[in-house]
């Protein structure tokens, strides 16, 4: 995780908030390479989850009516047990204390829990996850509003929207990507569990009965989707939530999970929601949220099977998954570790590297033309400083899958190198025919 961490901010993948001033805790910002490779992976999501008959695509508002989050649970349920340390004023969550270190300087290395054991710790109390924030100028309880703490819930409350504007008949499914909020007690692992961060979650509503089969079908929709995109298999896994860990509204609930350095976490949640959702919404606002299916002339309200994955979380997934050391040969035919980062060529932030062998003979200039001719259609680097292994090793790093150098050869028959990434095998094609070559790979 350290080096993935460090090689986050060194090439521009992520940075922490405010780090001028020290940082804030759970916040990250994504820099030039890092807001490329999320913006892939969202789109990877858009295409795979909307480009369908029978999925919807919407984005509600981050803040939304409170009443929301009382029909929702949050209000009641969204907590997490919290205990403080009377000595250290360090706080944990209560169901995670075994994983934890104190907080004091003064005890470094030592465990949370013998600290508990030495009866430092305050009872548990429950600490309610979801911001809250002031609707106009005066600061009251009637003017209270959440940060969403799911993008969900913007989805439950336009089903009849969605589903009377795009005619849609159930079976059918609605997306939405966008930020969401909590209060974590604990932040921990880099982009793991932060306090600000990003869902990609689909819901999709069916007929009651139908509901189980439609669970398995978008379970493995899910963890293909993941695989396609490169993620090794032994690195992920479904787990199934016991009946007695359910979430308050599911019937059933798996999440896939990812191999991280330190160990199995969640990266996405499948849910069978029930009709919880839209009871409650109908119960709290009194207005319907039953469908009519006109070929039966049957009312029902409708079962929603869920996808939330994490568009954050899934991101550094991504990035550790690419991470490689790997033994390469040098210029000089000696053996040294080169880090190359193979993402799948749709999730690279940069597609395509130009760079001319050396800085004369008109090769900057054809690589140059070369670099205006990709730029529309792809996002391309041109790099002219350094010998080029070296300039090799730094697309590498970043996981720039072809490398394409001008070089004397050029000059004579407009055919340039190409580099793949992965094989470090070099190939000649013509300069004319290099975007559809290079398209025809991504
Ligand atoms: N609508 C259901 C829902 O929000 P969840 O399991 O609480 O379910 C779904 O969250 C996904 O959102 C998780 O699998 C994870 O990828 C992401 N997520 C949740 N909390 C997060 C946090 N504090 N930081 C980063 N990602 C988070």
């Amino acid at each position: 995780m350290e080096k993935i961490v460090s090689l986050s901010k060194r090439r521009g993948f992520v940075f922490q908030s405010s780090e001028i001033y020290g940082g804030l805790n759970g916040c990250w910002d994504y820099g030039p390479l890092g807001v490329e490779l999320l913006r892939n992976i969202k789109e990877q999501w858009w295409q795979a989850m909307t480009y369908r008959e029978n999925v919807e695509g919407l984005d509600a508002a981050i803040l939304m009516h409170p009443r929301v989050w009382e029909a929702s649970g949050h209000v009641e349920n969204f907590t997490d047990p919290m205990v403080d340390c009377k000595e250290c004023k360090a706080r944990f969550r209560a169901d995670q204390i075994e994983d934890a270190m104190c907080g004091s300087p003064a005890y470094k290395g030592r465990k949370a829990h013998k600290c508990q054991a030495e009866g430092k710790f305050t009872e548990a109390r429950q600490f309610n996850l979801m911001f809250k924030t002031f609707v106009g100028p005066v600061e009251d309880a009637g003017a209270v509003v959440y940060l969403r703490p799911e993008t969900a819930q913007g989805i439950f409350v336009n089903f009849l929207n969605v589903q009377t504007a795009s005619r849609q008949k159930i079976p059918f499914g609605i997306a939405q990507v966008g930020k969401a909020f909590r209060n974590e007690i604990n932040t921990k692992n880099f982009l793991f569990r932060t306090r600000e961060f990003e869902q990609m979650e689909m819901q999709f509503f069916v007929k009651p009965g139908t509901d189980v089969e439609w669970f398995t079908y978008w379970k493995e929709e899910r963890i293909t989707w993941f695989r396609n995109l490169g993620m090794r298999a032994d690195r992920l896994q479904f787990h199934q939530h016991e009946p007695d860990k359910l979430a308050h509204y599911a019937k059933d609930a798996y999440d896939i999970e990812y191999a991280f350095p330190f160990g199995w976490g969640e990266i996405e949640g499948i849910h069978n929601r029930t009709d919880f959702d839209l009871s409650r919404h109908e119960q709290y606002s009194t207005k319907t949220m039953k469908y009519f299916d006109e070929q039966t002339k049957e009312k029902f309200t409708p079962y929603i099977i869920e996808t939330s994955a994490g568009a954050s979380r899934s991101f550094m997934a991504f990035l550790v998954d690419a991470y490689n050391e790997e033994e390469a040969p040098t210029a000089d035919g000696k053996m040294d570790v080169r880090v190359v980062m193979k993402f799948h060529p749709k999730l690279a932030p940069v597609k395509a590297a130009v760079f001319p062998l050396v800085n004369r003979d008109g090769m900057p200039e054809v690589a140059r033309g070369i670099e205006a001719a990709l730029r529309p259609s792809l996002r391309v680097f041109y790099d002219d400083s350094g010998a080029v292994g070296r300039r090799y090793r730094r697309q590498d790093e970043v996981g720039t899958p072809f490398c394409i150098t001008v070089d004397s050869q050029t000059l004579q028959d407009q055919s340039v190198t190409v580099r793949h990434r992965d094989s470090m095998q070099q190939e000649r094609v013509g300069a004319d025919h290099l975007l559809g070559f290079l398209k025809e790979r991504l």
